[in-house]
């Protein structure tokens, strides 16, 4: 990976998560996306217009997928793929656990993963087959061998008020199985750290490209394992996630296949 798309990605990744953290103790304006879970603020949007005008002037030929702005088409073979702000729940309620995330896509394979999280001032940075870093530090997931000594973090689908298919069944059974299972609300940040090794494992239905593009190769290039619920690729464009240490990845798709069988993976 050319140092400029790391370089100008990460100057991006920090404006933004930057302009985020200033902005964090005013009032919002909040919006619904669809349904009364699912939030938007204006810092969304304004964090996604610094990241995707600095990526647009830098790589004018290049496609970029942002949460809020939708797809933009290029003429590269590269998409930018932007979450210009994940965990916007805690940021609406000025809970400071929130992250920014860029991933470069070339022929359909994340090469380069930035995660800024502001509040803890940690920059993640993969690219593919060169390691995964915080701050500089080289990356190395956990080395929990069982689920009984893990801990697991999962989120809800926005439409858990209308469907069944909502991950509590999945939630009580790794509850009762695993060390905790926590949810703090940013399937960014619960990536980067089991990157760290904070975390053993991670699950979660329905999730979008945004929300895995670049912490899914920070898991991978830290050693660990990502797949969808059965055990195969993700897809990107439809993820429900599988993220682990790898040791106990067989553990937890074991866990959701005896819930769901051959279901929605
Ligand atoms: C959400 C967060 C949350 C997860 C949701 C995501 P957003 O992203 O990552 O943890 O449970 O599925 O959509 O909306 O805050 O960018
Ligand atoms: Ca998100
Ligand atoms: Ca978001």
């Amino acid at each position: 990976m050319a140092s400029l798309e790391r370089r100008v990605a990460i100057d991006a990744a920090r404006a933004a998560g930057h302009l985020l953290k200033s902005e964090l103790p005013g009032s919002r304006r909040i919006a619904y996306k669809g349904s009364p879970t699912n939030l938007v603020t204006e810092m969304d949007a304004r964090a996604e217009e610094l990241i995707v005008g600095r990526l647009a002037a830098a790589f004018p030929d290049d496609a970029v997928l942002g949460e809020e702005r939708g797809a933009i088409a290029g003429r590269s073979g590269r998409r930018w793929i932007i979450d210009p702000l994940d965990g916007t729940t805690n940021y609406a309620h000025g809970l400071p656990t929130f992250a920014v995330s860029i991933g470069l896509e070339t022929a359909k394979r994340v090469e380069l993963g930035v995660v800024f999280d502001p509040n803890l001032d940690e920059l993640f940075v993969a690219e593919r087959g060169r390691g995964a870093t915080v701050n500089d530090r080289p990356l190395t997931v956990s080395t929990t061998a069982t689920l009984d000594e893990s801990l697991l973090a999962t989120g809800f689908p926005y439409n858990i008020r209308e469907t069944k298919d909502n991950n509590l069944t999945e939630y009580a059974a790794f509850s009762v199985r695993a060390r905790a299972v926590r949810r703090m609300g940013s399937a960014v940040l619960y990536l980067a750290w089991l990157a760290t090794g904070r975390l053993d494992g991670y699950w979660e239905l329905r999730l979008g490209p945004w929300d895995v593009a670049a912490g899914s190769l920070l898991v991978e290039e830290a050693g660990g394992r990502v797949t969808n619920f059965v055990g195969a690729v993700l897809d990107i464009d439809a993820p429900a996630i599988v993220a682990s240490n790898g040791r106990i990845h067989d553990a937890v798709l074991a866990v959701l296949q005896a819930i769901r069988g051959g279901g929605p993976t």
